[in-house]
């Protein structure tokens, strides 16, 4: 039995229906299959990917990569033991896949566009041009020792050198675990150790919103506790004059010493491409491990799929490269694809919170790849700032990271898609490397569903399991997410730790990938997520997502954001907290909010899940990666303030003594 499903009962979500989104869903159809005239519709091609998985992602694998040498299996797996192989026998290199392969037809063509973080100033990189600079890294990093298997850690700023060195340890086989360049000194020194980094590439400073921000610094801070390094590059990304130590190489003069060509190492397709830490708002960070041909094949069909990318467009991924999102849908997917894709190194707010839509209408990009959070933040900036610009580029809008509300998915599609585009809600994570479950592809004229990533890729199997692990069927129903079937972009080892994989992955639901979500299934078998398992709230005996809670909070047209989580109560077990942060301007007292919103609450769901409290407050604690830490805010709802433990991984730290304060004003 797994333990993180604390009851059988979920709330059921209170759909609302709407007519708003009868839209014909753009596909690009898979050219693999044409010969398979049984395949008719989407429906028959999802049921042979799971009921053929090596043919499915067989054909793809020898139509989608370059290979030196073919594989002789598509799929071995003994699942017990976390063995999870595709493609043995197969080599490739994944920095050839991205950029060499596309030289004869397209080394003129636009690979990056660099955003920097000043408005106007952004700067273009040909997939000619990224091949020089990845061939020049990759050069200074073998002559320098930095070996096959070697591990990298990669401390950089949102820029094109940053996609460089990630490709240039692709080509020689080095694995490369890029750290966030937000994160503090000791985060950065916790996941080097962790992994044993004998090489380290940095910038002298980032620049992010106006601000400057000592990447070097910090980097010295952490080496200083890592034996393990050896060599420091030091990129300049504003050429301040930062001290050099005797590990410290300025990475430009190295690399005006080196060629341009750098002949790749051919690897097997399970070497390890890269290692990348989940957020570490639970325990001890996990360096998830991905392999090059499984991860490579996953991002690049999902991309081209999901996203229904089209040869000459501009893909607008804006997250941070330090996230799996960054990795999977702002370099590998495009670049595999020989796409033009965005690096985004500014904020969304930053000079202005005109900022993403002004950068679609200078840019024209035709997709854009965002996170609910800064969505809402917008949102509650006002129209005005979406309506002056033109962005009729825009044909994708795409989510990622934490359910999007109603209020904001219909925000996003009528005030900035101007009902035109496609809201395409992806559900994902780290371990999946790419995108799971959402409402493209599909069978054209398909139905987008408000509020939910709706629909699995191709080769994946949802399972939803109850609390004794049984699976639950049907439809109207919730349960814990599960995969039940294998799909070749999913992680293969925690760094340093397989049983803890194994533990995590494999152990809850036997024969099943658990994923740590809750989701429901509706009618038609769209999925909604819920929220994690870990932040249900079990409110006498009956079980809420919070998510649902915060949707119903997050649509009173008062309220920019909301964050429930459970407190200790002594008559009902758990409690509900809420956490409100209103818009600005809002002219109703608090006392009438609060009680609207508790009526909201209980007519979305019922009496017992209104929430005992409701804080209004100036900001919730966002990590960098775009999650709240609940984590704080459970202590805080506990009134055990005094053990928040590390906030070092918040977007901004303060934000927590304003709500303690908030807290103790209304007890
Ligand atoms: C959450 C990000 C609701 C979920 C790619 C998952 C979502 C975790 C969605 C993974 C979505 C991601 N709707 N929740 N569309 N997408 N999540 O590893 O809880 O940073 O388990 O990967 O984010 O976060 P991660």
């Amino acid at each position: 039995m797994h333990k993180l499903v604390r009851s059988a009962r979920f709330a059921v979500k209170t759909l609302r229906q709407t007519s708003l989104c009868a839209r014909t869903i753009t596909t690009t159809p898979f050219p693999e299959f044409a010969d398979l005239s049984q395949l008719k519709s989407h429906d028959d091609l999802h049921k042979f990917s799971l009921e053929n998985p090596e043919q499915f992602w067989g054909r793809l694998a020898l139509s989608r990569l370059q290979w030196d040498e073919e594989f002789q299996s598509v799929l071995n797996c003994e699942l017990e033991k976390g063995e999870i192989d595709w493609f043995l026998g197969g080599k490739l290199n994944a920095s050839v896949n991205c950029v060499d392969r596309h030289l004869a037809t397209r080394g003129d063509q636009l690979a990056l566009i660099w955003e920097r973080d000043e408005p106007g100033t952004e700067e273009y990189v040909t997939y000619r041009e990224l091949s020089e600079m990845v061939g020049q890294i990759a050069n200074v990093l073998r002559n320098s020792g930095v070996k096959k298997g070697g591990r990298v850690a990669i401390y950089l700023p949102m820029a094109p050198i940053t996609v460089a060195t990630m490709l240039a340890c692709a080509r020689i086989g080095a694995v490369h675990s890029v750290v966030f360049a937000g994160f503090s000194a000791e985060a950065l020194a916790s996941r080097i150790q962790d992994a044993e980094v004998e090489t380290v590439v940095t910038a002298d400073q980032g620049v992010r919103g106006g601000r400057i921000i000592p990447l070097k610094q910090a980097v010295d801070a952490a080496v200083a506790q890592c034996p393990s390094v050896k060599r420091v590059f030091v990129y300049q990304r504003t050429g301040a004059d930062v001290p050099m130590g005797p590990k410290d190489i300025p990475l430009e003069k190295a690399m005006s010493g080196e060629s341009t060509e750098c002949a790749p190492v051919s690897l097997a397709s399970e070497d390890t491409l890269f290692m990348l830490y989940t957020s570490g708002s639970t325990g001890k960070p996990k360096g998830i491990a991905h392999s090059i041909a499984g991860y490579l094949l996953y991002v690049a069909t999902t991309f081209k799929h999901v996203f229904d990318y089209q040869p000459g467009e501009r893909f607008g991924c804006v997250a941070d490269i330090g996230w799996i999102t960054g990795h999977s849908y702002a370099l590998y997917g495009p670049l595999c694809c020989g796409a033009t894709t965005l690096l985004f190194e500014s904020s969304p707010i930053y000079p202005n919170p005109g900022r993403y839509w002004e950068m679609v209408q200078r840019l024209q990009l035709n997709h854009i790849y965002l996170a609910p959070t800064s969505l809402r933040l917008l949102l509650k900036a006002g129209d005005s700032w979406v309506n002056k610009y033109d962005l009729s580029s825009l044909r994708t809008l795409g989510c990622v990271g934490e359910p999007l509300n109603h209020e904001a998915w219909d925000w996003y599609y009528e005030v900035v898609g101007q009902k035109r585009c496609d809201v395409i809600d992806t559900w994902w994570q780290t371990e999946t490397g790419g995108i799971c479950i959402s409402p493209r592809p599909s069978s054209p004229g398909a139905h987008i569903e408000p509020g939910m990533p709706m629909r699995p890729f191709f080769g994946i199997k949802p399972v939803l399991v109850d609390e004794k692990n049984e699976e639950v069927n049907g439809e109207d129903v919730e349960g814990a997410l599960c995969l039940g079937s294998l799909w070749p972009g999913m992680a293969r080892t925690i760094y340093g730790d397989h049983q803890r994989y194994i533990e995590t992955y494999l152990k809850p639901c036997p024969g099943l990938y658990y994923t740590g979500d809750g989701a429901h299934r509706h009618k038609g078998g769209n999925y909604q997520i819920t929220g994690r398992m870990d932040d249900v709230v079990n409110v006498t005996g009956h079980r809420l997502g919070t998510a649902e809670l915060e949707d119903i909070m997050d649509t009173h047209p008062d309220v920019a954001e909301s964050a429930v989580v459970g407190f200790p109560h002594d008559i009902k077990g758990e409690g509900i907290f809420a956490f409100v942060v209103l818009k600005e301007g809002v002219k109703h007292s608090h006392d009438d909010i609060a009680q609207a919103l508790r009526a909201a609450v209980k007519q979305g769901i019922a009496s017992y899940a209104q929430p005992d409290f409701i804080l209004f407050t100036n900001g919730l604690p966002w990590t960098r990666s775009g999650k709240i830490m609940r984590r704080i805010l459970r202590k805080i709802a506990s009134n055990q303030a005094d053990e928040l433990g590390d906030v070092s991984t918040l977007a901004d730290p303060s934000v927590v003594e304003g709500i303690v304060k908030g807290y103790k004003a209304l007890h």
